[in-house]
């Protein structure tokens, strides 16, 4: 088996069922093929270009008019034409031109790390091996590196350029993105997520035009409104037929996802950092790596595209403990007390806690420095002796001793005007010089890009977890970056600041998991603003959406799940009416759909009356007993929550099949009463837990399982039903 090939000038990457073909023509590297699985065999007929009106000449073939034409592996600037640049190479002499040729190529088993950035990583029984195409530009002197790993089991290809400079002067980057695929569209529609707070990820879908696709962040995060990915799909591409490409970054700062189609029907399809207000200055000598771009085909639809998503980001994305144990069942107290609590409230919950069978009980914002609403004290990372009379370390005793693990929330990243901390450093918040900073939420941001901001960071919360037995944090992060200056960086550097910035906090984050490996840290940025796999790389779980209502849920999950796994995405049960909707919905469809996330709860368990009690420790149970089926087991998106009557979704692991239904409109002739479930063994026979029917494989996938026609009219019903 060849997971990398070269035949004279062609490269071959082969996973399991895709294959990416390269050639190099005249030096230049050029894209042949992505799709499924070719032969090991000589393609060089597709590398082929022809134009007919040749009006000059160009550096791959006289065929060619231009580089236009042309499928550029990784487009540099400045070759006439209107191909979207990967690279701009700004250099001493203000021109920004730049020609890189290859001049050598390496292939080696496994996977090198991509310094302080977070990346998928091989273990030692993976199929995995990279490539490294070398290339130069002849007249500065710059390399750059472009790297492939081939993911072989896992049908994924990441890839990542380090760009350094070998010449006598600096240069300057004023765009250094990831990767680029160059093919000739095939009737492209782009799929992407919009969104905003509590209306996270939602899908969207339209054809690739000549006016292209974009969408980026500047935000300094990646943000609500457009999530790091973009997935390209034949028009026709359904969840289960057709053809899908997806590409998603591993990064958590301004990005850009971009698909361009030029008049010659050639389609760019690009990724990486922002380059608005991106430059960054090579000294001589200087390296700069960009973000992973993680990338992968399904010649079978956007639900496989999804799972292969789903299994790498689970199983070569997330690390530590938690990548394979079983996500504690959690209870977070945010909406039952904002910041209305203190020690005795919170042994009231833990007593009561315990009893339902939660495993993990998390006090939410406002435990420390004199946080009673949302105006202060950010920075303060001191327990609030006022409310937490007994002190933190006890409390935690006291909590454990109830057999639960206490979590806590921190918003590190940020500081308030209003804190000890603000009086003693008011020059590590990002602001521009001589302008008042702007607020949000009341808060300012810290400079992170200030090694010694970072390390005061690290040091807050090192300091609770090495004096108590605090076993989770719920990391958040609640504005967004604005008005950027930082008193640390030269003037000449501020156009790295919002990278500087991410790789400030992946440093603090990476320090955290190699001292304290068995602490689970959640993600959370005003719920999913900044849900990437550049965070799943330290948190394996983050607050999908500040949205708690199940019924708007179901579409936020859904957008999720095209490109991140459900044991990602944190979804808790919470009381009704629902705080953000006023919706009130049944206990049965709360559950059925936190069933589609890393599950747990949102509610005072002191004001839970006795059958809702007896109802969780009995849904407890269920979900301790399957919980590999939740976490490890396929996921399959059997209807799309926007647009149709009911939400419904299918676990399978093994012999075991989940499937949840939600009805979303209830309509006086239903039309829809079967659901067909899918990747069920044909030949087996599965049995109904609750009813002890039976049914085959073939007859659940080909017919479909009855929606109870006998169920009563009425919105927001649920259905849950296991097969084994
Ligand atoms: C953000 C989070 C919430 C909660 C609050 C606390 O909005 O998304 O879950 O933690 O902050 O202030």
């Amino acid at each position: 088996m060849n997971i990398i090939m070269q035949l004279n000038n062609q490269l071959q990457l082969n996973t399991k069922n895709t294959s990416y073909v390269m050639h190099i023509e005249n030096g230049i590297l050029t894209h042949t093929y992505y799709g499924k699985r070719l032969p090991d065999a000589d393609h060089g007929y597709m590398a082929k270009r022809y134009s007919y009106n040749c009006n000059f000449q160009s550096k791959i073939s006289p065929n060619l008019p231009s580089l236009d034409n042309a499928l550029l592996e990784y487009p540099p600037f400045g070759e006439g034409g209107i191909i979207t640049p990967a690279i701009e190479v700004l250099n001493c002499d203000g021109t920004n031109f730049a020609d890189f040729r290859v001049t050598d190529i390496i292939i080696t088993d496994g996977k090198p790390v991509l310094c302080g950035l977070p990346a998928t990583y091989a273990e030692d029984e993976d199929k995995v091996k990279t490539l490294e195409v070398k290339t130069k530009d002849a007249v500065s002197n710059v390399e750059v590196s472009l790297f492939y790993t081939v993911f072989y089991e896992y049908d994924v290809i990441t890839r990542w350029a380090v760009i350094t400079n070998n010449g006598k002067d600096s240069v300057t980057l004023l765009k250094a993105l990831s990767g680029n695929i160059a093919f000739e569209n095939k009737n492209y529609d782009v799929i992407s997520n919009f969104g905003a707070w509590a209306r996270e990820r939602q899908i969207e879908r339209a054809p690739l035009l000549h006016t292209g696709a974009t969408t980026f962040s500047n935000c300094g995060s990646s943000s609500h409104r457009a999530n790091p990915f973009m997935i390209l799909a034949q028009h026709t591409a359904t969840e289960d037929s057709g053809e899908a490409i997806g590409v998603a970054l591993a990064y958590s700062g301004n990005h850009q996802m971009s698909a361009t189609l030029n008049e010659y029907n050639v389609v760019n399809f690009s990724a990486g950092i922002s380059p608005d207000n991106f430059r960054w200055t090579l000294g001589i000598g200087d390296a700069f790596t960009t973000p992973e771009l993680v990338i992968s085909f399904s010649a079978n639809g956007l639900n496989t595209l999804s799972q292969n998503f789903h299994s790498i980001i689970k199983n070569r994305v997330c690390r530590g403990v938690y990548r394979d144990k079983k996500r504690p069942v959690l209870l977070n107290l945010w909406e039952a007390c904002y910041f209305d609590f203190n020690d005795e409230k919170i042994k009231s919950a833990a007593d009561s806690a315990a009893d339902l069978g939660i495993e993990l009980l998390v006090i939410d914002d406002g435990w420390f420095g004199n946080r009673n609403n949302d105006h202060t004290s950010l920075g303060d990372w001191y327990v609030n002796e006022n409310k937490i009379k007994c002190g933190l370390k006890n409390l935690c005793d006291y909590v454990n001793s109830k057999g639960l693990m206490l979590g806590i929330w921190f918003e590190p990243e940020m500081i308030s005007p209003e804190s000890e901390l603000f009086k003693k450093h008011p020059e590590w918040v990002i602001k521009v010089n001589g302008r008042e900073p702007t607020k949000f939420r009341w808060q300012l941001q810290l400079d992170l890009a200030n090694p010694e901001v970072c390390d005061f960071v690290y040091d807050s919360i090192a300091n609770i977890l090495k004096t108590t037995n605090i076993q989770y944090i719920k990391w958040d992060y609640n504005r967004t970056m604005a008005h950027v200056g930082s008193a640390y960086l030269k003037a000449e550097q501020m156009g790295e600041y919002y990278h500087r910035y991410v790789l400030g906090l992946y440093g603090v984050l990476e320090r955290l998991n190699n001292d304290f490996p068995n602490v689970l840290i959640e993600g959370c940025a005003s719920g999913g603003g900044r849900f990437d796999i550049g965070m799943l790389y330290y948190t394996p779980q983050i607050w999908t959406s500040d949205d708690t209502d199940a019924v708007e849920r179901t579409a936020i999950q859904y957008g999720t799940s095209l490109i991140y796994p459900m044991s990602a995405q944190s979804a808790h049960v919470s009381v009704c009416p629902n705080h953000q909707t006023g919706r009130t919905v049944s206990m049965d469809t709360r559950h059925t759909v936190a069933l589609t996330g890393s599950f747990g709860y949102e509610l005072d368990p002191c004001k839970i009356d006795d059958s809702d009690r007896e109802y969780i420790k009995e849904f407890i149970k269920f979900y301790n007993d399957n919980f590999d089926v939740f976490q490890n087991g396929k996921y399959y998106r059997l209807s799309n929550p926007a647009i149709d009557d009911y939400a419904i979704y299918q676990y399978i692991l093994g012999n075991t099949v989940i499937v949840g239904a939600i009805r979303l409109n209830s309509h006086a002739v239903n039309l829809q009463n079967t659901i067909r479930l899918k990747g069920l063994d044909e030949n087996y026979l599965y049995t109904d837990t609750k009813t002890g029917e039976k049914y085959y494989g073939s007859q659940l996938i080909n017919y479909g399982l009855k929606l109870a026609a006998s169920e009563s009219a009425g919105d927001y019903k649920s259905f849950l039903w296991m097969f084994k």
